[in-house]
């Protein structure tokens, strides 16, 4: 069975990211594995840079959430990145968890242990106004994230604005369905 991750940076239930996140997974084939990492929800430490996953293959030296975390994050088949925009970036939880995967980096260069195996990654970004190229610092943090996992970006999906027009839903509905048929070819 196909697995998906859904890396959720919004501290909002109710909130904008969830809302995309929901009416993407709507039209999703139920044969797919789904699981969500909120990480408001999470405990996740910001990495303290004590260079212990340089030594020891695939471990952290602390031990929270991200224990869990690393595991899902190397089975699934695709990852959808989900946040809103603070202050041009990720919120602080979800820098943290990608700080974090040091681990996976260090597996991956310093250990070289590759995986052959590519993953499909789908970034999903809202900020409340609007600016030209406003997503960029996100995507460039997103892309070297993904390229720690192995991941290539299948899907992009921008909305601004959030703060001032609810529409976006039907906006973005044909970028919806796109991400809906990427998603539902990959797990075939
Ligand atoms: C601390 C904080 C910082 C924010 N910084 C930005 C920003 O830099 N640019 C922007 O367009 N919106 C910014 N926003 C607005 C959010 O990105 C926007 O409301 C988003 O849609 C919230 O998503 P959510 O409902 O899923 O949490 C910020 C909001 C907060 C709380």
């Amino acid at each position: 069975m196909k697995k998906i991750i859904i890396i959720n940076g919004s501290p909002n239930k109710e909130g904008h990211t969830n809302k995309i996140v929901d009416s993407i997974l709507e039209g999703i084939n139920p044969n797919v594995e789904i699981k969500h990492i909120n990480c408001y929800d999470m405990n996740i430490n910001p990495c303290i840079d004590c260079k212990y996953c340089s030594k020891v293959l695939g471990e952290c030296s602390i031990k929270d959430s991200m224990t869990d975390i690393y595991k899902h994050i190397q089975e699934c088949d695709i990852i959808i990145l989900a946040s809103p925009m603070y202050f041009g970036m990720f919120p602080s939880p979800l820098k943290s968890l990608i700080d974090r995967c040091q681990v996976l980096w260090s597996k991956k260069f310093i250990f070289k242990q590759n995986t052959k195996e590519r993953k499909q990654g789908i970034f999903i970004f809202n900020g409340g106004s609007s600016w030209n190229n406003m997503f960029n610092p996100m995507e460039t943090i997103g892309k070297y994230f993904f390229n720690t996992l192995n991941c290539d970006i299948s899907f992009k999906l921008y909305i601004d604005n959030t703060d001032i027009n609810y529409n976006y839903i039907n906006k973005h509905y044909d970028d919806i369905l796109r991400c809906q048929n990427m998603i539902n070819v990959e797990v075939h």
